[in-house]
């Protein structure tokens, strides 16, 4: 490539933290056309996770938000339990672990969406699924119905909840994007549609009727019969006992057009005392995950982290007999009751994140270091190579397996950046669970090294785009420190000489990397270790007519003059001894 042109991958990184800089009014709506939702004009599929602020104490909420985040979710499940606010009538309490207003702002501030389920009536295994015991005052009450004493108070509770909701409404720059209302209410003996539409009614009153209001409902024709009302999206819930495809047309036979909803995932299940403890199989949680993200489907998992039925509030089951809900919620969840990550946790994360090669870690010095410090991989956590720089200037690099220890210096505050390269998967033996990314926290010195920001890099989305363009362009790489730059951007063009046939791509010189020609990744590279010495390059990619674009990502040092050779044959034994003879003059960019 005779005109060289570098980027900076941090630039990259900088411009994927934004990506989600929107113009324009936000928007959220159901697109019936295409079956999926649509967020500010582009298709929208949810990735979420339940969570119940009411079972964690308010000062774990963010670490357990970030964990969730961090394991690839866009968006979190809450429910609000009525009884939590309203204990007394007419006595509200927003504050202390009952602040849901705080939590909203913690999920905003995490990047994550809301889909609120305010009920009235919310099951959750919650002390009598949310409703209020004072409602029992009125002898004769029918809950979950018309009645008017019941109706009377729902009215009186929403009309305090969903007034505060509406700025944390996307459409209104919050982070709510849709809103569920009562909960799998067709498998309720009463199945009265006045009752269903007086919710509507409300919420539509307080939400504004361009707000998406769904229902959520069993994976039986009786219950989404009940459960579901015009106007409001029908969804359905099921878990890895299920056949997915037969359940999703259930729900298309209540919803001819849309997208497909599972509102509750079951990742795990609760325990009842004197039960056996309950346990979902991971290999099947991640698995049926994958075949329902893969169909474009939206799914919430329930649960993603279960927390505790503190002090009085669990619920209790009477099918055939009554059955109390133990204390803990853990729910065999992703998360466990007390937020640690658990190897299903792991498994999810491997399936939600479509995994690009890279994944860019990002945290601060917490202290001055003048001198050389080492930064260590204690548990050999880094799957598989990564880059680590300080300030944008590269340091140096870890392997897995070979090299797990490096020098670093700085000043307290630098920001610190670690690209983690995931090498292929092992695809043999018994260590086929591979997971990737940066698996233990990195020790420098003293310091555990802790408040990652995490970003998946799309590269390969970003390159195929357009990326980069002209404008964004750096004059030289970051200065030089130890033996190589770190990873930089090289971009050029080979001239279209009429012809498309079949070549193979040299990369002389170059050290390790990645390349792109015309936005497709034709692979890695990574000469100075061999045997491969050259990437094949299929005909068809290239363009007779126009000038074809060549992208390298070079992530320790680029050769003096950088240029790339198409060859006429491939070399894929470094120690032929031959290279100097074979055919070097094809083409050149
Ligand atoms: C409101 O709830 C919080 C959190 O449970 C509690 O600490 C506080 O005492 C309650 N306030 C009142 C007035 O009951
Ligand atoms: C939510 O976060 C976004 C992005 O940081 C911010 O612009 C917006 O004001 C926040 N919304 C609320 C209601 O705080
Ligand atoms: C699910 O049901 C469909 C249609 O009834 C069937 O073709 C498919 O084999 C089933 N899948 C599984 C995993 O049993
Ligand atoms: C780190 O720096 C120390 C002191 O300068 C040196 O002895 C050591 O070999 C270095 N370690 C590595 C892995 O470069
Ligand atoms: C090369 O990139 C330019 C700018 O993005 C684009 O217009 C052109 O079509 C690309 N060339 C080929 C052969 O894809
Ligand atoms: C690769 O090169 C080495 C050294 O010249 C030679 O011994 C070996 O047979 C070659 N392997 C193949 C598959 O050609």
């Amino acid at each position: 490539m005779d005109t060289k042109t570098v980027f900076s991958l941090l630039y990259f990184a900088f411009l994927a933290a934004n990506r989600t800089v929107v113009s324009g009014a936000p928007s959220f709506s159901i697109d019936y056309k295409n079956n999926c939702f649509q967020k500010d004009g582009k298709p929208f599929q949810y990735v979420s996770g339940s969570i119940h602020y009411s079972r964690i104490p308010h000062y774990y909420w963010k670490d357990r938000l970030l964990k969730m985040y961090m394991a690839g979710l866009n968006a979190v499940q809450i429910y609000v339990p009525w009884n939590f606010h309203e204990e007394k009538r007419g006595v509200y309490n927003f504050t202390g672990d009952r602040d849901l207003e705080n939590f909203l702002d913690l999920a905003n501030q995490t990047g994550l969406l809301v889909i609120l389920r305010p009920g009235p009536y919310i099951c959750a295994e919650w002390e009598m699924g949310g409703l209020p015991a004072w409602l029992l005052q009125k002898p004769n009450i029918v809950l979950r119905s018309a009645d008017t004493d019941y109706l009377e108070a729902v009215s009186s509770w929403m009309a305090v909840l969903l007034p505060k909701m509406r700025r944390w409404l996307y459409t209104n720059g919050g982070n709510i994007i849709t809103v569920q209302v009562e909960n799998e209410y067709g498998s309720y003996y009463t199945c009265d549609y006045n009752y269903m539409r007086h919710l509507r009614t409300l919420f539509q009153f307080f939400l504004g009727d361009k707000t998406v209001l769904f229902t959520t409902d069993g994976n039986t024709d009786r219950e989404m019969t009940c459960g579901t009302l015009e106007g409001m999206y029908a969804t359905i819930d099921f878990g890895t006992d299920v056949n997915i495809s037969q359940a999703f047309s259930r729900q298309r036979r209540f919803e001819p057009r849309g997208p497909l909803v599972n509102s509750e995932f079951y990742t795990g299940w609760l325990d009842h005392w004197g039960d056996q403890h309950a346990q979902v199989d991971t290999q099947k949680v991640s698995r049926m995950l994958g075949e329902m993200l893969s169909m474009g489907a939206s799914v919430n998992m329930y649960m993603f982290e279960g927390g505790t039925n503190f002090g009085y509030w669990n619920g209790a089951d009477h099918d055939n007999r009554f059955r109390s809900v133990v204390t803990s919620y853990d729910y065999n969840a992703p998360l466990s009751e007390a937020g640690d990550p658990t190897e299903k946790l792991l498994a999810i994360r491997d399936t939600i994140s479509k995994y690009y090669g890279f994944m860019l870690y990002r945290t601060k010095l917490p202290r001055d270091l003048p001198e050389d410090t080492p930064l260590i991989s204690p548990l050999n956590g880094v799957h598989d190579r990564a880059y680590v720089s300080v300030c944008g200037v590269f340091q140096g690099l870890l392997e897995r397996d070979t090299t797990l220890v490096m020098n670093l210096t700085g000043k307290q505050g630098d920001q610190v950046d670690v690209l983690v390269e995931n090498m292929g998967r092992v695809n043999f033996g018994s260590k086929i669970n591979d997971f990737k990314g940066l698996l233990s926290n990195l020790i420098l010195g003293k310091d555990v090294l802790t408040d990652w920001q995490i970003y998946r890099l799309d590269i390969d989305g970003a390159i195929a785009s357009g990326w980069p363009q002209s404008g964004q362009r750096r004059s030289s790489p970051n200065p030089v420190r130890g033996p190589s730059d770190g990873p930089v951007f090289y971009q050029g063009t080979l001239p279209p000489n009429g012809l498309a046939w079949d070549t193979f791509l040299r990369l002389n010189e170059w050290t390790k990397g990645q390349v792109w020609i015309n936005g497709v990744n034709l692979g890695r590279y990574w000469p100075k270790r061999g045997p491969q010495q050259t990437l094949y390059v299929p005909g068809p990619l290239l363009s007779p007519t126009q000038p074809n674009n060549i992208t390298v990502l070079e992530l320790e040092r680029a050769p003096p003059h950088t240029r790339v050779l198409f060859m006429d044959r491939p070399q894929l034994n470094s120690t032929a001894g031959k290279t100097s003879q074979l055919q070097t003059t094809d083409r050149q960019t």
